[in-house]
């Protein structure tokens, strides 16, 4: 069964309607501005995230990939073709290659001069244009330095939530991705118990790799395994929470996770804090919303609140913290 069949299943259950504190099982959900307030402007830019500060996220959230010269990066994907200008510069056309069934060019391949010289591009469809080209690629570094600033500006602290990309991969290329992560966040003084920073992968073995080395907690990211399903409807987990909760702080599932096939939210949420997790669920786009099923994002995303997620991931993080707001009245 898709995922837009199990919402519309969702949708023969749901009411949407004014919801009261009653309602909002975790009455504070953190938001984090998914790659900034990247529904605004292009993702992972300064800007980006400086907006997504501004409009009150909770944290913000860097993806991190690597550069020849082993620079920690912020993208969603080594390949750059999708969010950057590359492909308009003729001095790195042989460079563009085939690797994992794709044709572009990739992070590694580069050194950060290089990648200083690219400019951001919005990825999404139907999102404005208009920033195309301005914006630069920052480093991690950039990000934390930004983090800090803002933090000291607005008299409160600003969270980070770096999520490494494809650590595996990097480590078959020499780079030795955790001591690197520990190396940059020991520089900046972002290693302590009271760091207001998350690491998050989808890959087990770098967090495995982490547990007990950093103070900081540890997220396993989990998304729905193929199209198996557990005895109760719902899909499975790539990964067992049982097993997460060895080395992880905190779950982020994605959303259809906490949903069974009879469209009711499932024990998910839960078997998570039984566990002793903390669980954010992603990700929350105002402007990808299913409408057929709810009258707005917020909508969407009230019915998973009501759930008890602690917090989610959202590309809007103005309009959710409206909600956020709403759930504290
Ligand atoms: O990191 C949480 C969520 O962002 C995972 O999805 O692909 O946007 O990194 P992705
Ligand atoms: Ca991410």
């Amino acid at each position: 069964m898709n995922r837009i069949r199990i919402l519309a299943m969702i949708m023969g259950l749901y009411c949407p309607g004014a919801i009261t504190l009653a309602d909002c099982p975790q009455s504070d959900p953190v938001v984090i501005a998914h790659r900034g307030a990247s529904g605004h402007l292009p993702e992972h830019t300064l800007a980006a995230f400086k907006l997504a500060i501004e409009m009150g996220a909770d944290y913000i959230e860097p993806d991190l990939v690597i550069t020849k010269d082993g620079e920690f990066i912020v993208r969603h994907d080594h390949y750059l073709s999708q969010t950057t200008d590359i492909a308009d510069k003729p001095e790195f056309s042989s460079r563009r290659r085939d690797l994992g069934g794709r044709n572009d060019w990739f992070s590694e391949d580069f050194t950060l001069a290089e990648i200083k010289t690219l400019r951001a591009r919005q990825p999404f469809k139907g999102r404005s244009r208009e920033h195309d080209g301005i914006h630069p690629i920052p480093r991690f570094q950039d990000v934390i330095e930004l983090v800090k600033n803002e933090s000291e500006r607005l008299g409160k602290a600003v969270g980070i939530y770096p999520e490494t990309k494809e650590p595996g991969y990097f480590e078959t290329l020499g780079f030795d991705v955790d001591e690197m992560l520990i190396a940059l966040l020991d520089k900046n003084g972002m290693n302590e118990h009271d760091s207001k920073v998350i690491i998050q992968s989808f890959e087990p073995e770098i967090l495995r790799s982490l547990n007990n080395r950093v103070n900081v907690p540890l997220v396993q990211l989990v998304s729905p395994s193929g199209n198996k399903v557990n005895e109760d409807g719902s899909y499975q987990s790539n990964i067992s929470l049982g097993e997460l909760s060895e080395y992880a702080d905190g779950v982020g599932a994605a959303k259809w996770l906490l949903v069974n096939q009879q469209g009711k939210a499932n024990d998910f949420v839960s078997r998570a804090k039984k566990l002793g997790l903390f669980i954010h669920a992603w990700t929350f786009r105002e402007d990808a919303y299913p409408e057929e099923l709810f009258a707005s994002g917020e909508e969407e995303l009230k019915f998973f609140l009501k759930m008890g997620i602690d917090g989610y991931f959202t590309d809007f993080p103005d309009t959710d913290v409206k909600v956020k707001e709403w759930c504290q009245q």
